[in-house]
């Protein structure tokens, strides 16, 4: 009888471990990496969010290359710490950080006034900052915290900067969604969360806004030698669980080591999206490990892409003069 159950657990054992071995070895062979051996030098590039995670690593991946990199900071001492150890790395002197707080659209438009007023050129935006397990309360712009964090704020940062992006052609814009967009369920007369409002399809849904309005910018784009792609990153292990549930984590800590990307493999797709050659000319389309994928049906809805679109303008007061399309 003893045996009967030490044998039936030891089965039970061993076959969880070959399940666990199975799943990091398809890991180990799926993750997307940037083979690309590009430099690019002269070229400027805009990392948003890159003091820390996946844009830290992007920024770092881009200054390698010899990119003149601009980290777009809210936190001036923590971007100043990532631009020190970039440069120490990567011997690319041309790192610096400039002041972007993405919950302030006054923030937003000082940052892009400031790039237009100093460079010349632009030839890749990263728009990787993004916050979760943030509370549900109002900007000083009154719009949702998270969507203006996470789309609002991103949508009108990539309008205001679309200018120098097409003088400086061919040039690439990226955005780092995530597969969470899958699960969102986005009504359009709720954008900004005012008739409901629970934290995840928040966070899922500015996740699917930021295909839609990647996809919408590609379409206006057509032609001008600037591409609009999005991306998801992977589960990374990043500083994005901050603010998440202490015990939780603790908990999930060990599985998540030996399961999740480490942020420099988290930044490979939008690097590959920054610089590879195999995406020349690539446009409005979705990414996952280096490889284009299909994202969600509602993603791909272009009638829901430009109601996002112009509710979006409409809430972050943008009008046509400002935006040079
Ligand atoms: N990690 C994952 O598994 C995963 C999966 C799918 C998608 N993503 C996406 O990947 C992107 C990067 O995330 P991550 O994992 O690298 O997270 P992270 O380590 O938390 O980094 C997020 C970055 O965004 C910045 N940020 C947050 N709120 C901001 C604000 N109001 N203004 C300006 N910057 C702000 C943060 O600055 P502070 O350090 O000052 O807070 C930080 O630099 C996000 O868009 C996220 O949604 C991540
Ligand atoms: C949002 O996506 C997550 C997957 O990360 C899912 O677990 C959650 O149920 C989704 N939220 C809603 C409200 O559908």
């Amino acid at each position: 009888m003893a045996c009967m159950f030490n044998c039936f657990f030891t089965w039970w054992i061993l076959l969880i471990l070959a399940v666990m071995i199975g799943v990091k070895i398809y890991l180990f062979f799926t993750t997307g990496v940037c083979n690309s051996a590009r430099r690019i030098d002269g070229k400027t590039a805009i990392v948003t969010g890159a003091n820390t995670g996946i844009g830290k690593e992007t920024a770092m991946d881009l200054a390698g290359r010899g990119a003149k990199v601009i980290l777009a900071c809210r936190d001036l001492d923590k971007g100043e710490q990532a631009c020190k150890e970039i440069i120490a790395v990567t011997h690319n002197k041309q790192v610096e950080v400039r002041k972007l707080d993405l919950s302030s659209l006054e923030s937003v438009r000082n940052f892009a006034k400031n790039i237009l007023e100093t460079e010349e050129r632009l030839d890749i935006l990263v728009n990787n900052a993004g916050a979760g397990g943030l509370r549900n309360v109002k900007s000083s712009d009154g719009l949702q915290m998270l969507m203006q964090v996470n789309h609002f704020a991103p949508f009108l940062l990539t309008c205001l900067l679309v200018g120098l992006l097409k003088k400086s052609a061919p040039s690439r814009i990226i955005m780092v969604s995530s597969l969470v967009h899958k699960y969102a369920k986005l009504e359009i007369d709720n954008l900004n969360f005012e008739k409901w409002f629970t934290h995840t399809q928040a966070y899922n849904c500015s996740k699917l806004a930021n295909i839609l309005v990647a996809n919408e910018l590609a379409r206006k784009l057509k032609d001008t030698g600037v591409t609009v792609n999005s991306l998801h990153p992977g589960a990374v292990l990043s500083d994005i669980w901050r603010h998440w549930d202490k015990t939780y984590i603790t908990v999930l800590k060990p599985i998540i080591r030996l399961y999740f990307k480490d942020c420099v493999e988290g930044a490979q797709t939008s690097v590959y999206l920054a610089v590879s050659e195999e995406v020349e000319g690539v446009t409005g389309k979705y990414f996952s490990d280096c490889k284009e994928t299909k994202p969600s049906k509602d993603a791909l809805d272009e009638g829901l892409a430009k109601k996002v679109w112009e509710r979006s303008e409409e809430l972050v007061g943008l009008t046509p003069e400002q935006m040079d399309l």
